[in-house]
C-alpha cells in the first residue's frame, strides 16, 4: 500500500497576514491534485487569516506554540483553546528553536502537551540531537530522554513525532535517509514500549523537494517538517506533489 506522505510547513517567523494570503492564492490551485496531508503552521497573527484562507481544502493550518497555562495573568501568552478557536488543528511543541531561545524544558513541554490534547489540538513533538551529541555517540539517549520528559502516562492517541536533528535545522545538512530511517525506527520501538501506538514520525532538517523522496522510501518516515522550503509557494506544492 503506497503510503500517504505528511508534509508538514514551519513558517516560523516569516509572513505577514498579506504575505500568507498572496502565498495561498499560489498554492492552493497548485495542490489540487495532491494526496499528501499537508499542514502549515503560520505565524500566530496569520493564524486565522490563513485557516480561513485554507477552507475547502486539504490544508490544515497549526500553531507554532502554546502557552503551558490554560488562562490567567500571563502577558504575551497565547491558550490552546485559544489557537484552536482561530482555526488551529495542530501545535508544534518543543522545536529546537524554542527549546533554545526560549529555555523550553521535557517538564513544560509536558504542560503543553496536555493543554494541546484538551483543546484537541494534534500535538507535533519535535526532538533531536546537537551535533556535538551526535559526535559523542548519544543521538538516541538524547531523543530518548526528550520523549520520556515530554510524554506522561496519560492516553495519546492523537500524537505526531518529528525527528528534527539540531545540526539538519536551518543548515543545508540533510541526514541521509538511512541515518533517519534508524533514528526513526528507534522512536518507534521506544514508542511502543510507552505504549503509544500508531504514531507518524516526521524528519525535519533542509529538507527540499530534491532530497524528500528518498526520505519518503524509508518505511519509518511517515512525512517531513520543512522550514526554509516551505515559504516558497510553488517549491512547497512540488513537495506535496510528489
Ligand atoms: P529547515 O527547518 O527545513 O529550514 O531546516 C526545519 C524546521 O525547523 O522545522
Amino acid at each position: 500500500m503506497k503510503k500517504i506522505p505528511i508534509i508538514a510547513g514551519n513558517w516560523k517567523m516569516y509572513k505577514t497576514i498579506a504575505e500568507a494570503k498572496d502565498f495561498f492564492s499560489i498554492f492552493l490551485p497548485l495542490i489540487k491534485e495532491s494526496s499528501a496531508k499537508i499542514l502549515i503552521a503560520p505565524p500566530f497573527t496569520a493564524l486565522f487569516s490563513c485557516a480561513e484562507a485554507v477552507k475547502g481544502s486539504p490544508v490544515l493550518i497549526g500553531a507554532q506554540n502554546i502557552s503551558a497555562y490554560k488562562e490567567g495573568a500571563y502577558t504575551g501568552e497565547v491558550s490552546a483553546r485559544m489557537a484552536k478557536e482561530a482555526g488551529a488543528a495542530f501545535v508544534l511543541l518543543g522545536h529546537s528553536e524554542r527549546r533554545l531561545h526560549f529555555h523550553e524544558t521535557g517538564a513544560l513541554l509536558q504542560k503543553k502537551l496536555h493543554e494541546a490534547l484538551a483543546a484537541g489540538l494534534i500535538p507535533i513533538l519535535c526532538v533531536g540531537e546537537t551535533a556535538e551529541e551526535r559526535e559523542a555517540g548519544r543521538s538516541l539517549e538524547i531523543v530518548k530522554k526528550q520523549l520520556d520528559e515530554a510524554l506522561s502516562s496519560e492516553e495519546l492517541k492523537d500524537l505526531i513525532i518529528a525527528y528534527e536533528p539540531v545540526w539538519a535545522i536551518g543548515t543545508g545538512k540533510t541526514a541521509t535517509p538511512q541515518m533517519a530511517q534508524e533514528m526513526h525506527q528507534n522512536i518507534r520501538a521506544h514508542l511502543r514500549e510507552k505504549m503509544v501506538k500508531n504514531c507518524p514520525i516526521l524528519y525535519g532538517g533542509s529538507v527540499k523537494s530534491d532530497t524528500l523522496a528518498a526520505l519518503l522510501k524509508e518505511d519509518d518516515i511517515d512525512g517531513v517538517l520543512v522550514g526554509g522550503a516551505s515559504l516558497d509557494p510553488k517549491h512547497f506544492a512540488a513537495m506535496a506533489l510528489l
